[in-house]
């Protein structure tokens, strides 16, 4: 998506008429995909935020309830005065749950406060697969994606408003090291607001635990892509026959990671 900063209708409408153009069980859009991402100031945030649920989550759950199908996007979350860089997981019965992203990414640390929802497992009952959220810059820290793959999620969910030129790849790690799939739903274009400009760097993708993209998008057109995957392939963590990826881990030896 090139979601119209500020235009939270439009960019709603937009994004569930490109979920149109193709079927799916589960769909992702990108991080802020109903606001833009560049604002000038945490008050200009909290102004375009919403309540969740709220009313685009609400328009979410009213496609996943007419189609029978499932939404990851990512909005701003408003809460008791502080706003959130969030995403919900939206399907047939409604709302399913949020994430608010951990690590913010430059100045994002003027306009949002820092996540503390921990890293969430969402169960998509219809498809019997489980779900994590990461949002965009999370993807720089392993722990993150590691926390949700020990906590059982067979698929990662990505909204992403990438800047930096890595992610795709390191998203294949990702996939590997933790054995599930990825999907990072990033959007494209540019915004040029209050002293800063974006330009985001598209390329939408779903990973293998093989450490193979399945599928890319463009660069920098909006597109909508489809591909079947088989979840049971995340559920098998031998690497080896003597290799297990859970329980090979030494975590005696993982104490600094933890501060
Ligand atoms: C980012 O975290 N939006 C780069």
């Amino acid at each position: 998506m090139n979601p119209v900063f500020g235009e939270k209708r439009l960019n709603v409408e937009n994004a569930l008429k490109l979920a149109r153009k193709i079927e799916s069980d589960l769909y992702v859009l990108p991080e802020l995909f109903n606001t833009g991402y560049a604002f000038t100031s945490r008050d200009e945030a909290l102004e375009l935020a919403e309540e969740i649920p709220g009313q685009t989550t609400e328009k979410l759950a009213e496609y996943c309830r007419e189609n029978d199908v499932y939404i990851v996007g990512g909005i701003a979350e408003r809460e008791n005065g502080r706003v959130y860089n969030s995403a919900v997981a939206v399907g047939p019965d409604g709302l399913i749950g949020k994430y608010r992203k951990s690590h913010l990414f430059y100045a994002e640390k003027k306009w949002f406060s820092p996540g503390d929802t921990g890293f969430r497992v969402f169960t998509l009952k219809k498809l019997k697969v489980k779900i994590g959220i990461i949002i965009c810059f999370d993807w720089v820290f392993p722990e993150a994606s590691r926390v949700l793959a020990l906590k059982g999620a067979d698929i990662i969910c990505h909204p992403s408003n990438l800047v930096l030129p890595y992610a795709q790849k390191a998203m294949l790690t990702r996939s590997f090291e933790n054995k599930v799939f990825t999907v990072t739903a990033n959007r494209v274009g540019s915004e040029k607001r209050g002293g800063y400009k974006f330009l985001f760097t598209g390329l939408s993708q779903v990973t293998n635990p093989k450490m193979e993209i399945l599928v890319q998008a463009s660069r920098d057109r909006e597109e909508v892509k489809v591909v079947e995957i088989d979840v049971e392939e995340a559920r098998n963590k031998k690497i080896t026959e003597f290799n297990d990826l859970f329980l090979d881990r030494r975590v005696d030896l993982y104490r600094e990671i933890l501060g």
